[in-house]
């Protein structure tokens, strides 16, 4: 096993300490507070899990808050997530045709400083919508969907509950696979081929898991409520034609911002297991998805961002000769092409099939979901939240990575 030398030194050994990430809760923010603690009050009706119903002129009536008072990384991720939850409410509540160019001062200041501290746009992004919005019913039991609330909702009932909380599952999924990128990364520097074999092996269980938990998305989340209630409380306000120009904080910027809505595009996870795994995307796709790790949290960014300084794994198991670990990478690389394909699933039929019905008037949401806020979002039928060009985006990534298979 040749060792590369370069970047050794810094590399060793690599912790998920250093970058804020937990090993029993990965990228998700460990034991995030509830939202009556340190939170910046909202307009009286938009509080709690009942989340932001805020009317417009309420929220222009809101004190100027100040971001000042907050201290530690939690009460800044819980302002930071009321604060972008408040947004989309109060920008999205009347639908794509219905929305609002500028973010009232006392709503855009303490937004920007929150946002400036944590080093996360302002705006509402994986970050907040799951990793951060999180709590145990029953404290010391399990985080299963059964013991788990959001803190903070939007409309859409039960199925934004699901969608919230089914997503949390994949990132919970995910972290015997984090875990196992450390143990991968300090054997390939230590040479130890055996820990190496073990920790490829526990990736691809890994992301086995991510793929059962993300069918969990059936069972909770309603197509019907996703499509024509949830979907556009994400959007954001970048290459999306119902806020071409972007958004004005008044009192931040006189000229309009344009930031990207939330997706899950923006967990760190996928993009460290490609990495890891040495996956080359398309340019136009790898450019997406690196303008999504500036809507990660910094220390996450720099986690991806390490595993890609290290040496190539890919590499070092061509070179090898030991079928056993390449075997194991490509396992790997095929349990993260399974995930996509199903993924891929998934988003035709909360995207392409529920639109289909909600235009040809079969796609009433359920009972309890809210009203759908205007029209349903036509404007954003071939586009994701993240703003890309869904299935010619999607399936080049999930294509790419099925090339990543090393053959023997
Ligand atoms: C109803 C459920 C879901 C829908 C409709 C959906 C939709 C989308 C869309 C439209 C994109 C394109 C990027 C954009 O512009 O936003 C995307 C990307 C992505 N989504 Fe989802 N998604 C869902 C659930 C999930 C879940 C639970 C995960 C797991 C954490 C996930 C992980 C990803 C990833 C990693 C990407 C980037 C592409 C890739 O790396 O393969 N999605 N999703």
């Amino acid at each position: 096993m040749a060792s590369s030398g370069e970047n050794e030194e810094t590399l060793l050994p690599f912790t998920l300490s250093r970058f804020q990430v937990s090993e029993d809760y990965g990228f998700l923010l460990p034991n995030p507070l509830p939202a009556a603690a340190g939170t910046p009050s909202g307009c009286p009706e938009g509080r709690g899990s009942a989340g932001p119903r805020c009317s417009r002129g309420s929220l222009w009536q809101m004190p100027q808050l100040s971001a000042g008072d907050l201290s530690g990384r939690e009460e800044l991720h819980l302002a930071h997530l009321v604060l972008s939850f408040l947004t989309m409410g109060y920008l999205w509540q009347e639908g794509e045709e219905g929305a609002v160019k500028v973010l009232p001062r006392n709503l855009a200041v303490p937004f920007w400083e929150v946002s400036q501290r944590l080093g996360l746009p302002p705006i509402l992004s994986h970050a907040d919508f799951v990793l951060a919005n999180w709590k145990r019913k029953t404290p010391g039991r399990p985080l299963e969907i059964e013991n788990l609330d959001p803190i903070i909702s939007l409309p859409g009932g039960e199925s934004l509950r699901g969608f919230i909380l089914v997503t949390l599952l994949v990132e919970k999924a995910a972290v015997p696979g984090i875990k196992a990128i450390a143990q991968a990364i300090n054997a390939l520097l230590q040479l130890d081929e055996e820990t190496l074999h073990k920790a490829l092996q526990q990736l691809a269980g890994a992301v086995g898991d991510m793929s059962k938990a993300l069918r969990r998305m059936h069972d909770y989340v309603d197509p019907a409520v996703f499509y024509s209630v949830i979907r556009i409380f994400l959007s954001g306000w970048r290459d999306n034609p119902a806020m071409p120009h972007g958004l004005v904080y008044q009192g931040v910027s006189e000229e309009p911002l344009a930031y990207s809505g939330g997706s899950a595009a923006q967990s760190s996870v996928l993009h460290a297991f490609d990495e890891l795994l040495g996956i080359r995307h398309s340019a136009e796709s790898t450019a997406f998805l690196h303008r999504m790790r500036d809507y990660m949290p910094p220390p996450h960014r720099a986690f991806v961002e390490e595993i890609q300084r290290a040496p190539s794994l890919r590499q070092h198991v061509l070179s090898s000769g030991n079928g056993k670990l390449c075997a194991a990478f490509n396992q790997c690389v095929s349990a993260l092409t399974d995930f996509r394909t199903h993924h891929i699933a998934i988003v035709t039929k909360y995207i392409t099939t529920a639109a289909a019905k909600a235009k040809a008037g079969r796609g009433e949401p359920a009972d309890g979901a809210g009203p759908p806020p205007g029209k349903p979002p036509s404007l954003l039928e071939a586009k994701g939240t993240g703003g890309s060009h869904i299935f010619r985006f999607l399936k080049s990534v999930r294509d790419t990575t099925r090339e990543g298979m090393i053959s023997a």
